[in-house]
């Protein structure tokens, strides 16, 4: 077989064979293919897409192209979730706390954040203490003692990945639906779990922008899944608006902490609550969460992982942001709140500090913002709108740009809810 011919076909529009698919990602990882070939198949993939079955193939030739969790010892009680990215979304720290106080076991291997959305290893290592990077034999200890992990990767998963979404980030084919679908899933699968749920962003904060194509990817990654024999269900959730009032890595485990400690009215409850559901998939399911949460067996689960991880027994009995400085930000009018911009209320935390534009990047873990109000609400002319928490005092002159994402009207809206679809 030639890669030539493999570029070949998918430039006439053919579908590929397992075989062909096979031969490609073995070539990526194995170095026999080159860049720019792989590169001009991407782009061949990109413009005349791929059948399910094709998106099914490269997604197993993906994950099985390195290291995989081996979960079997635990059945079918192994639960896993992943989200496509969003604004002030703290759900991890929410579902898998849950799960775990469920007897669910939970080894979540996550990433760091990159442009507008934040990381998950970020968030936690904003904690004093907390460590994400476990060896291999300290990783299935904890899951063993204490049935959760949250951690960065302990080996090479999915090495194939890693080098062709290098590629598809230069090339301009980030955004083909198969080549995500395959990109998300493969990780998915070699992570291990029998049981998973994809929280799949649509609106101004996400890749996705519309409901039909979140649909679409959504639909696509739940049948993948299910073909490898897992099973898998998708939300497809709201990023117009930040779904927390929290924004910024210490801000939002202290939003989640806050959730963990009964305050359920909020969104961030909603989608974490929906997601959960999904795993359990028993009549009555929403009783049980929330009996997990108001009985602080959630919270206890938290407490320990992060203690495992490396904090200190009080860490949850004290404000985690230790940002140096924080302004209160007022609105110049009164009104109704027709929306807060997610994707500027991002690029603000961005430009304090809080996130990366570059993977070698550091980033300062307290700072960002606390909305007061969110789509919906009444607000006074002088009603506070957030606050800003930051380091350098000179930052402060981003205060406007906080007010800038907040649009106030006179019109009444009605809130939204952060579940616009449930696919099975
Ligand atoms: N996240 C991934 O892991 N892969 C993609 O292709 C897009 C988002």
């Amino acid at each position: 077989m030639r890669i030539y011919d493999v570029i070949d076909d998918k430039r006439n529009k053919k579908a590929l064979s397992k075989d062909q698919i096979d031969f490609w990602i073995k070539g990526v990882t194995d170095g026999s293919v080159a860049d720019y070939q792989s590169a001009a198949l991407l782009m061949a993939i990109a413009i005349n897409g791929m059948t399910d079955e094709e998106t099914y193939y490269l997604t197993t030739a993906m994950a099985e192209s390195g290291d995989a969790l081996d979960l079997s010892a635990y059945g079918d009680r192994t639960v896993d979730k992943h989200s496509s990215g969003g604004v002030g979304d703290s759900t991890s720290f929410i579902v898998i706390p849950v799960m775990a106080a469920l007897g669910r076991i939970c080894a979540k291997m996550s990433g760091r954040g990159l442009g507008h959305t934040g990381g998950t290893l970020d968030k936690l290592e904003a904690i004093e203490g907390v460590t994400t990077s476990l060896s291999e034999e300290k990783f299935y200890a904890q899951l063993n003692s204490a049935g959760l992990v949250i951690a960065g990767q302990t080996r090479d998963v999915c090495p194939a990945d890693k080098i062709l979404y290098a590629l598809r980030d230069v090339t301009a084919t980030v955004e083909s639906i198969p080549l995500i679908a395959a990109s998300i899933m493969s990780k998915k699968l070699a992570a291990g779990a029998k049981n998973i749920v994809l929280d799949v962003k649509c609106g101004k904060g996400a890749f996705m922008h519309d409901l039909k194509s979140a649909e679409k990817l959504a639909q696509l990654m739940v049948e993948t899944g299910k073909r490898a024999g897992r099973s898998v269900s998708a939300l497809i959730t709201d990023m117009d608006q930040p779904l927390s009032d929290y924004i910024g890595n210490s801000l939002e485990v202290e939003g989640a902490v806050e959730v963990l400690k009964g305050k359920t009215d909020c969104p961030l409850y909603k989608v974490a609550e929906a997601l959960c559901v999904r795993l359990l998939n028993y009549e009555g399911a929403e009783k049980d969460v929330l009996n997990a949460v108001r009985s602080g067996a959630a919270l206890d689960k938290f407490r320990e992982m992060l203690i495992a991880q490396g904090a200190k027994e009080d860490v949850l009995e004290k404000p985690l942001c230790r940002a140096n400085c924080k302004i209160e930000i007022y609105s110049d009018k009164g009104g109704y709140v027709q929306s807060v911009d997610a994707m500027k209320a991002a690029r603000t935390v961005l430009a304090l500090g809080g996130g990366r534009n570059r993977k070698e990047d550091s980033i300062l873990p307290h700072v960002g913002l606390k909305f007061n109000v969110r789509r919906g609400d009444r607000i006074e002319e002088d009603g506070l709108v957030a606050t800003m928490y930051f380091d350098k005092y000179e930052d402060v002159a981003y205060a406007k740009d906080v007010l800038d994402a907040v649009k106030i009207s006179d019109k009444k809206v009605s809130a939204k809810n952060p579940v616009l679809k449930i696919i099975k």
